[in-house]
């Protein structure tokens, strides 16, 4: 299979191949598409201390902020699963400072793209960046 997507969803195979997830055994790969036109891709890290796990979308969204860039575009989200995996609440709150509502959001599995979403349906009414915008007195 073949498309626009394939070059994230690549990016996001390799990053889950290297997940750390001997906790939950669930293994998440992420790609994040800037407004550039880069690609930065993440998986998840758990951690003995469960509670200090990053998501998949945590770690894709440091690597876009460390390499310069500062607007997602799209996104590409992977399991291995057979359930749909939409992002949790954090991460929606997280892609939400660097994406826009319009941002479109793939949720994905092994044969590819089960369903795509955007950030607006995601986290309606979302609190952002965009709550600090000054107003006039
Ligand atoms: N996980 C993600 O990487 N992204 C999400 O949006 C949902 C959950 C990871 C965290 C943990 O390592 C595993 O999936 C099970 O919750």
């Amino acid at each position: 299979m073949s498309g626009p997507l394939e070059p994230m969803l690549q990016a996001a195979r390799r990053a889950l191949a290297n997940a750390h997830a001997p906790y939950s055994r669930f293994r998440v790969g992420a790609c994040v598409r800037a407004a550039s036109g880069r690609l930065y891709a993440g998986c998840n890290v758990e951690n003995a201390s469960y509670g200090l796990t990053l998501c998949a979308e945590t770690t894709a969204i440091g690597a876009m902020i460390a390499a310069g860039d500062r607007e997602i575009a799209e996104v590409v989200l992977l399991t291995e699963r057979a359930e749909l995996c939409p992002p949790c609440g954090r991460c929606r709150q997280q892609l939400a400072e660097f994406a826009g509502p319009q941002a479109r959001i793939h949720l994905c599995g092994p044969d590819g793209v089960r369903r795509t979403t955007t950030l607006g349906e995601l986290l309606p009414l979302a609190f952002g960046p965009g709550a600090f915008e000054r107003t006039d007195p």
